[in-house]
């Protein structure tokens, strides 16, 4: 045992460069999310209210603020690293280790997604913030029949 001791130093001191490595990943940045995780997650399962980005322009549910322009908002990266506990979502989304709001049926197909993959859409949605928003031209209130 006393034998090995020094063997066992050598290979936990050969280790450091990783551990530090790992709290790196550890710190909030590391913990920022995936870019490119989270641009799948939100084209596959928030594009079908949402306007994502690029992704579907003409599509999302007309009253449902589109990802870019909840981007504009001073709160905004608050407003989705917890939109998951904020209305509708509660009704049709499942996040393990999050309490069902209620035991209701869903009103909209369910999903379900973990708490890393709301950073990695965090870190999607950062993307969007300077995204151009087209709004619909709108006549003059005169020029209305
Ligand atoms: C079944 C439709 C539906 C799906 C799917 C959906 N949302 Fe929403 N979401 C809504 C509606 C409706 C609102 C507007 C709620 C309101 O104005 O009170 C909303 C609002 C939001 C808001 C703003 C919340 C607030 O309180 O300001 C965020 C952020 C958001 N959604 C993120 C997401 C993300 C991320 C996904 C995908 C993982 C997603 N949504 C999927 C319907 C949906």
């Amino acid at each position: 045992m006393k034998k090995s001791a020094p063997r066992a130093n050598a290979l936990l001191i050969s280790l450091v460069p990783a551990v530090i490595g790992l709290l790196f990943l550890a710190s909030p940045a590391g913990a920022a999310g995936s870019v490119e995780k989270g641009r799948a997650i939100a084209e596959k399962h928030c594009s079908r209210c949402h306007v994502v980005g690029a992704h579907n322009p003409m599509g999302g549910i007309g009253s449902t603020a589109s990802f870019q322009m909840i981007a504009k908002m001073p709160d905004y990266l608050e407003r989705f690293q917890t939109f998951y506990a904020r209305r509708p979502h509660p009704a049709f989304l499942r996040i393990p280790g999050v309490p069902r709001w209620s035991n209701l049926p869903a009103y909209a197909a369910e999903f379900s997604i973990t708490l890393d993959e709301v950073d990695d859409i965090v870190a999607f949605v950062k993307t969007l913030e300077k995204m151009p928003i087209r709004r619909k031209k709108r006549r003059p209130q005169n020029q209305r029949r």
